[in-house]
């Protein structure tokens, strides 16, 4: 259903249930994805995204009786639009949630008990020092904060030498941008403890079959940022330079690899509970838990039905899809150097034991050791605009999510010259959904994407809907290109 008229839809709501579970980098609203699916395909037409990154597209399209096809250089977008196409049931995740809570719930809340036999939630840490340890109230919701004493750092200290068994090695590459060098590893962002007890879950993880396996891998991903080190304790200042107020909040890990000298480490049982508990909800509002996913694209043309989603480069990808077979591309490609999907995602990979193929991320990168620089970036944006008018069929739409700040980076664009089957229609200006996109903030930050509207020459498109009735819409390039 779609909630949102056309002269609204670049004004989106924010995600809600299964499409808020999990953080993205660059998560798009799904209302005018969800508009032009419904309107300007048929049932068992074929929609790709080949920059497929969290994938609500694929439950927009199968939901729609669409045929889909996505793809994504970063195996956690694969792996994420494949768990949104094959979600447990309610209580079948329940169930296995309950199955671990009965086996390592209490050995994890023993690394974190006082001395009293009380479990800790939270510590809070200056550098290397515990300031702080917050219990839970028995009743209330006001949290008790105690000072250390020997034992909590004696019960730390226990966990010095361990070595993680379940994560494989990180590839990090050096980026001031994200905080982050090529020397770093799993230590510089957890507590060994912490390791220690994300171990014990993804043991017990293992052991369930596929579906459910992947639900509580995605369930573990997207509580990790919270487990680690890199959550900031948000304090009001006091008056003395440096000295902590009593109001300490805790914030949360945002965007980066930064690991702050006030930092928490929160009891990894209650984050994975927590998230795990989002998830059941989610799940008990959904009626299709199962879709078709077929193993090859080619599978899926012989099919009138289901989905393909492939872990690969994009360009390479495109070139097997015979020509004319596609009838909506709706996309959103990296936008210049704003997000570092892949470095970004390292964290997440190295749990899910993934590895990424960084070499053909299409993206323009301040690690220098990448060398990912415009001039690359602008030729494979052109390569995938050209596979873009070679698969799509005589009445297919291109659909572009972009923006960029600087001029260079929408140079892609002027491949329109040269490929004369494919014109510029418009666009219209869509704003984030602001509470669950996790977007570039910097000054100058740009609070729209452009989605650009193109289509096959020759063919007129039906325009029942009148495109010209969104609110910003515009039959021109939008004026940043030409500005900067
Ligand atoms: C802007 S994000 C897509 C976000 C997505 N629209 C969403 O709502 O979550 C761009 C995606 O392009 C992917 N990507 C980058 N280079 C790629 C390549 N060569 N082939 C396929 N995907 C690529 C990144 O991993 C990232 O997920």
């Amino acid at each position: 259903m779609i909630k949102k008229t056309i002269k609204d839809i670049s004004n989106p709501d924010t995600y809600k249930g299964i499409y808020s579970f999990h953080k993205y980098w660059g998560k798009k609203p799904t209302e005018s994805i969800a508009f032009f699916i419904q309107n300007y395909t048929k049932e068992s037409d074929i929609v790709l995204d080949p920059f497929l990154g969290s994938g609500f597209i694929s439950r927009e399209c199968l939901s729609r009786k669409r045929r889909f096809i996505g793809i994504d250089i970063n195996p956690f977008a694969v792996e994420h639009t494949k768990f949104l196409l094959e979600l447990p049931k309610a209580s079948v995740f329940q169930s296995a949630l309950h199955k671990i809570e009965e086996k390592i719930k209490q050995k994890i809340n023993a690394t974190y008990s006082i001395d009293n036999g009380k479990i800790a939630s939270h510590y809070l840490w200056n550098s290397d020092e515990i300031l702080k340890v917050w219990i839970k109230p028995e009743v209330g919701r006001s949290r008790i904060e105690i000072e250390p004493i020997s034992f909590d750092i004696e019960k730390v200290k226990r966990f010095s030498e361990y070595s993680v068994r379940n994560i494989r090695k990180l590839t990090f590459f050096t980026n001031s941008r994200i905080n982050v060098n090529n020397q770093m590893s799993i230590y510089d962002l957890f507590t060994r403890r912490a390791l220690h007890n994300i171990d014990l879950i993804l043991d017990e993880i293992k052991l369930f079959p596929d579906i459910v396996q992947k639900a509580l891998l995605l369930t573990l991903t997207s509580s990790s940022g919270q487990m680690s080190s890199m959550v900031f304790a948000i304090t009001n200042r006091g008056k003395t330079k440096n000295q902590i107020s009593n109001k300490v909040e805790v914030g949360s890990w945002v965007i980066g690899y930064w690991r702050p000298k006030l930092h928490f480490e929160i009891n990894v049982w209650n984050c994975f509970e927590s998230r795990a508990k989002k998830l059941y909800k989610a799940l008990l509002d959904i009626s299709d838990h199962q879709y078709k996913i077929h193993e090859s694209i080619s599978m899926l043309l012989e099919s009138k039905q289901g989905a393909s989603i492939l872990n690969n480069d994009c360009i390479d990808t495109m070139q097997n899809i015979p020509e004319k077979t596609i009838k909506l591309i709706c996309t959103d490609p990296p936008h210049s150097d704003r997000i570092p999907y892949l470095e970004l995602s390292e964290m997440w990979n190295s749990i899910l034991n993934k590895n990424a193929f960084f070499e053909k991320e299409i993206i323009i990168s301040n690690a220098k050791e990448r060398n990912k620089k415009k001039s690359e970036y602008v030729e494979k944006m052109k390569l995938f605009m050209g596979e873009s008018s070679r698969i799509l069929t005589d009445d297919g739409i291109l659909l572009i999510y972009f923006n960029a700040r600087d001029r260079q980076s929408w140079q892609f664009l002027e491949i329109l010259d040269t490929i004369p089957n494919l014109q510029f229609i418009g666009t219209f200006p869509m704003e984030y959904s602001a509470n669950s996109v996790v977007q570039d903030n910097r000054k100058g930050g740009m609070k729209t994407d452009y989605v650009l509207v193109l289509k096959k020459r020759g063919y007129n498109i039906d325009f029942q809907y009148e495109l010209d009735k969104i609110s910003g819409w515009s039959a021109s390039v939008p004026q940043i290109a030409s500005a900067i």
